[in-house]
């Protein structure tokens, strides 16, 4: 995917997040109508989303959520959910990344919310990610790779994965919305992301993981002290 780039400047004292999540919102609320449907991730950044889409007072159907987390965040603002198992289509999907490309492919999971959020981020017809830019990678794998995998696949899944030069390392204390367990996952070869992202989630015993190349957003929004800049599909 070829993405062009747009410059807001914003030199205000919003916060990084708020920046992004400003930016996204105004995308979100150029098409928005009364019966849109708004996917939401999971982490700081899209709670700041959420906040502002409250606050905006726009009308739209309901919000579906990646998480528990995320459910609260909603509730806390009063927007109305329903629920991901009666989700099959969005209009927008918004959420934060742990590192990027500027070419949409992204690695998420940090927030150990990959599984559902892969879900939505599939059903949406736009996608937009907020970060600020130091989440903008030339190159992905600085950031460990989060995969969740059944508790009883624990020792298969780490022993494949090594045999791939991966260094695995459990996420300590971290039970999934899904009553799994999270793999974070540095040394794997990420120049091929959807090649790698398909095998692994080949492996018996691997839920999903925070490869997001098949879905790639078709916006991202970053921000830095100057302001804000998009990368939109050409
Ligand atoms: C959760 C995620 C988050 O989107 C990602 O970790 C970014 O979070 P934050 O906005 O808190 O920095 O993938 O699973």
């Amino acid at each position: 995917m070829t993405m062009a780039t747009r410059f807001i400047e914003n030199k205000s004292q919003d916060c990084l997040r708020t920046k992004a999540a400003k930016v996204a919102l105004v995308q979100v609320l150029e098409t928005l109508t009364p019966t849109s449907v708004i996917g939401i991730g999971t982490g700081a950044t899209v709670e700041v989303f959420v906040k502002l889409l409250a606050e905006s007072n726009a009308t739209f159907s309901h919000c579906v959520s990646s998480s528990e987390r995320s459910s609260k965040a909603l509730e806390v603002a009063g927007l109305v959910t329903k629920p991901i198992a009666e989700s099959s289509s969005l209009d927008f999907y918004i959420d934060g990344i742990d590192e990027g490309l500027n070419n949409g492919v992204t690695v998420k999971g940090g927030g150990a919310a990959l599984a559902r959020e892969k879900v939505l981020a599939t059903q949406a017809s736009t996608f937009i990610t907020i970060a600020d830019d130091s989440r903008l990678v030339e190159k992905l794998g600085i950031f460990p790779l989060p995969i969740e995998i059944l508790p009883a696949a624990k020792s298969s899944v780490v022993h494949t994965l090594k045999t791939m030069g991966g260094v695995p390392k459990e996420r300590e204390g971290c039970v999934t919305d899904n009553g799994n367990i999270i793999l974070d996952v540095s040394g794997l070869d990420m120049m091929k992301p959807k090649q790698l992202e398909l095998h692994l989630n080949s492996m018996p015993g691997v839920v999903e993981n925070g490869i997001f190349a098949y879905r790639s957003a078709d916006l991202m929004v970053f921000s830095n002290a100057e302001g804000s800049y998009c990368l939109f599909e050409k």
